[in-house]
């Protein structure tokens, strides 16, 4: 069986879709799988790594970086792939694409799109759930829908926000309606970037501002004081199995791109030191929003913990992060199944 594994591409998430990727390479079953590693360069060019006999192989396609693509030639002795044609994959039986994609163009819908169109089985989600996964209004409008319990928001939307008068009554609303602080978010980007906390009137008027160079549209969403972050990880298709629950163990005030993928500053404690009631309730929200997207083989669901023991959804991956601090992967290896394992159970969602 063909294995196509794909990863880097156009999203801000390039470089955790390549540190997910390495570690993925080095637990897949290379006796079960032919492993075809498909880099996408941060501009968007797909090329076809080495046919990978041994996660040593891997290392090398890995290290494509933007000096080693410009020197690339198809010799094969320092070859580090070809030009990827997807034609390759049209009505190919006996193939899957794992698409180990984060953020735009991988997790969106998109490259899920494509592979539909090639009518290749894929791991993870289809079109419609990937796409409202990533879109943080459009997720949750999708979750409100089915009563899973979310923190107050507003979506803003460029197109009235460029009214200068308009933009002015838009963070009165926020003042009034939420008050601060507030978490600013672009509704479609990942891994915390174009996220930020703005304590004041005036400190909303630059989050705004930032998160507008990332998306047209962006959500606020009220802060909810001293919450603790839990994680739940699901796995399956029709009726997904959800793992134990990991908490985020911060020293700063949010759980941001630097600590989560540069520094590993970020520790993962796990089993979250809940009660079982809190247990439960988070993953029977984590089925609820699985389900409520229509997700396939895996979804991660992030909540925040209240003062009062109350639980909120925050949001849901449907690519989530597999690097070596990630949540995805310890929850399972928790909850009794190694990374090996996981990895070929989802391989074998995907075929499903
Ligand atoms: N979006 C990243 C990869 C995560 O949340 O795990
Ligand atoms: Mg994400």
């Amino acid at each position: 069986m063909k294995l196509y594994l794909m990863y880097g591409g156009r999203t801000v998430e390039h470089d955790v879709t390549v540190m997910s990727t390495r570690s993925a390479l080095s637990a897949v079953d290379y006796q079960k799988y032919e492993v075809i590693p498909i880099y996408i360069t941060r501009q968007g060019l797909f090329l076809k790594g080495l046919t990978l006999t041994a996660p040593v192989a891997a290392e090398t396609a890995l290290k494509l970086d933007a000096a080693e693509q410009a020197a690339w030639r198809p010799e094969p002795e320092h070859s580090l792939g070809t030009k990827f044609d997807f034609a390759e994959l049209a009505g190919q039986k006996d193939c899957v694409v794992f698409p180990m994609i984060h953020g735009t163009w991988g997790e969106d819908g998109t490259i899920q799109g494509l592979l539909e169109v090639l009518d290749v089985p894929y791991v993870g989600s289809g079109i419609c759930a990937s796409a409202v996964g990533m879109d943080k209004i459009m997720a949750k409008i999708v979750f409100d829908e089915y009563q899973i319990p979310q923190v107050p928001y507003l979506s803003v939307l460029a197109v009235h926000y460029r009214d200068a008068n308009k933009a002015a009554e838009i963070r009165e609303q926020i003042a009034t309606e939420m008050g601060f602080p507030v978490y600013v978010k672009a509704a479609n980007a990942g891994s915390s970037i174009g996220v930020s906390k703005a304590e004041s009137s005036e400190e909303l008027v630059g989050c705004l501002a930032d998160a507008f160079t990332y998306d047209d549209r962006v959500v606020v969403e009220k802060a909810v004081p001293k919450a603790r972050e839990l994680a739940v990880s699901l796995l399956g298709n029709d009726d997904p199995k959800a793992s134990i629950a990991g908490e985020i163990g911060k020293k700063q005030d949010f759980y941001d791109y630097e600590s989560k993928f540069i520094d590993g500053s970020t520790k993962l404690i796990i089993p979250a030191p809940i009660t079982a009631e809190q247990l439960a309730e988070v993953q029977k929200y984590a089925v609820m929003a699985f389900n409520a997207v229509g997700a396939a083989g895996l979804t991660r669901a992030d909540f925040f913990l209240d003062q009062a023991g109350q639980v909120w959804l925050n949001e849901i991956q449907t690519m989530p992060g597999f690097t070596q601090f990630s949540m995805y992967p310890f929850l399972w290896q928790a909850s009794g199944v190694p990374y090996p394992e996981l990895i070929d159970q989802l391989i074998q969602l995907g075929l499903e």
